[in-house]
């Protein structure tokens, strides 16, 4: 055969998630997950988790015109086939909106069948899976998880620290996303703060 590409090799910072040398980076900021979690971002107060090496913050403060950074995404694109491995990092902040930890938006792929692996990193976070017709899991998300999302599994990453969530993922080139699914249905459960720490509950919003 005639390769496609050439070897390369990318520095990852492990505890930061940045890449060297950087290439593709996307980011989600509040305004961006309208619609994602219970509460509605734009009226809710928006409770920060005090973060390490900084004193505690109100929980209860409104951070009314705040649009903070969720998460970023830090590519290593490839061409999007079957052939090749697409990969990434995600630094996902500490926070919650309401009581639900800052998460990802959580998608299927858009080609079902392709799997995926995630491999934690630093922080301390947990892995929502579910399948369409409403099964689900949740794995634990943190420095040596390698977590395995088989194909027809949707998947969301969830921050349920107090510091940032870094974690690197790797799928089949082609997967794409469909992020509506998950838009319009919710998953099966959401992982929310609850006295004695996370707490993985019933979504109250999802439509089966
Ligand atoms: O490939 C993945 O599943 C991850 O890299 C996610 O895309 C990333 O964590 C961001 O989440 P989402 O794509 O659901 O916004
Ligand atoms: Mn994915």
């Amino acid at each position: 055969m005639t390769p496609n590409a050439d070897p390369f090799t990318t520095l990852m910072d492990l505890a930061h998630g940045t890449l060297d040398p950087e290439r593709t980076t996307l980011e989600r900021r509040l305004s961006d997950m309208a619609g994602y979690y219970f509460a509605d971002p734009g009226s809710t107060k928006h409770a920060v988790e005090p973060r390490q090496g900084l004193g505690p913050r109100n929980l209860t403060e409104p951070c009314e015109g705040d649009d903070p950074l969720i998460y970023r995404v830090h590519m290593i694109p490839v061409a999007q086939t079957n052939a090749e491995i697409q990969c990434s990092t995600t630094v996902l902040q500490p926070g919650r909106v309401g009581d639900e930890y800052y998460m990802t938006r959580g998608h299927f792929h858009a080609v079902r069948d392709r799997s995926e692996i995630y491999v934690g990193l630093a922080g301390e976070g947990r892995l929502v899976m579910a399948t369409e017709d409403g099964r689900h899991a949740v794995e634990p998300l943190g420095p040596g998880t390698v977590s395995y999302v088989p194909g027809g599994w949707a998947h969301r990453s969830v921050n349920v620290g107090r510091d940032r969530l870094v974690f690197f993922a790797a799928y089949i080139g082609d997967a794409g996303h469909d992020y509506s699914t998950i838009a319009e249905r919710g998953l099966p459960v959401v992982v929310v703060a609850g006295d004695a720490g996370p707490e993985v509950v019933a979504n109250p919003r999802y439509t089966a």
